[in-house]
């Protein structure tokens, strides 16, 4: 890469990427993806050295699948090991997910859901991006009398998450392994297109191969276990999945 990120504007910096402002063009930035691994909003933190650069690599495999399947993102082209070039957008400050099986949050919040269970369809739900709050769960009446984005906007972003979920159930499938649930998060381009963006990476969803749960090579792993030398196979593992994409 041709510039020093350390010399560049920081927009955005979380807890595992920072987005730095594009030198030259306004329209772009660079999304720098850090080695650190977090779960439960925060409360635990690791290093996993090299996961930076996995999770990079993931998601530019991922975003480049969905890009030919027609759904639009922001992501332009991996520049380096840990840095992506993708376009400059406002950030909705809401985590949209959907669902095939249930598991996790889900099955907590509501026990009518039994946990392991293939839900009728694919769900959508939006939380609002609030660690402090945990990502309270917030609808679309909430969210746009709170000024997050129109009712027009909702309904695409609604339609995105479900379109994004089933090409990548799809394309999990193929490889052998079930796409139990994702998150995903959008933004707003200056010409007003709504984009998928953030990442797309071991971090966002749940994938067990063959369908197991045992098997599970995602962030719960961590979740479950602290074990971070553990963790990272399931990270290599995703990788090498997603390749085949
Ligand atoms: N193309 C983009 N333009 C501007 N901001 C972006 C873009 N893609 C992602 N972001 C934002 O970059 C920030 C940093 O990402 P990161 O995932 O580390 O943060 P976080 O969501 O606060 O933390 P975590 O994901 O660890 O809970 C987030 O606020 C994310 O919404
Ligand atoms: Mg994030």
């Amino acid at each position: 890469m041709k510039w020093d990120l350390s010399q560049l504007e920081i927009i955005a910096e979380g807890k595992t990427k920072t987005v730095y402002a594009h030198p030259e063009n306004p329209q772009l930035s660079l999304l720098y993806f850090k080695d650190d691994i977090t779960a439960g909003d925060g409360a635990k933190h690791d290093v996993m050295k090299g996961k930076g650069a996995i999770n990079c690599e993931t998601s530019s495999l991922v975003m480049r699948c969905l890009n030919r399947h027609g759904v639009p993102t922001h992501f332009v082209e991996q520049i380096d090991e840990n840095t992506q070039l993708v376009r400059k957008v406002d950030m909705i400050p809401l985590e949209c997910i959907s669902r095939q099986i249930a598991y996790g949050s889900l099955v907590r919040r509501f026990p009518f859901f039994k946990k392991g269970e293939q839900l009728p369809y694919v769900t959508f739900e939006t939380h609002f991006k609030n660690d402090a709050e945990h990502d309270p769960p917030i609808n679309k009446s909430l969210a746009v009398a709170g000024g997050l984005l129109t009712n027009e906007q909702y309904k695409i972003i609604h339609g995105i998450t479900i379109k994004a979920f089933k090409i990548l159930r799809d394309a999990f499938e193929n490889v052998g392994a079930t796409l139990v649930d994702y998150k995903v998060e959008f933004g707003i381009t200056s010409d007003g297109q709504i984009v998928l963006a953030d990442e797309l990476t071991n971090d966002s969803w749940r994938v067990w191969p063959g369908g197991i749960e045992e098997h599970m090579i995602d962030k719960q792993v961590y979740r479950d276990t602290g074990d971070v030398k553990k963790a990272k196979v399931g990270y290599e593992q995703m990788l090498e999945l997603v390749r085949r994409f």
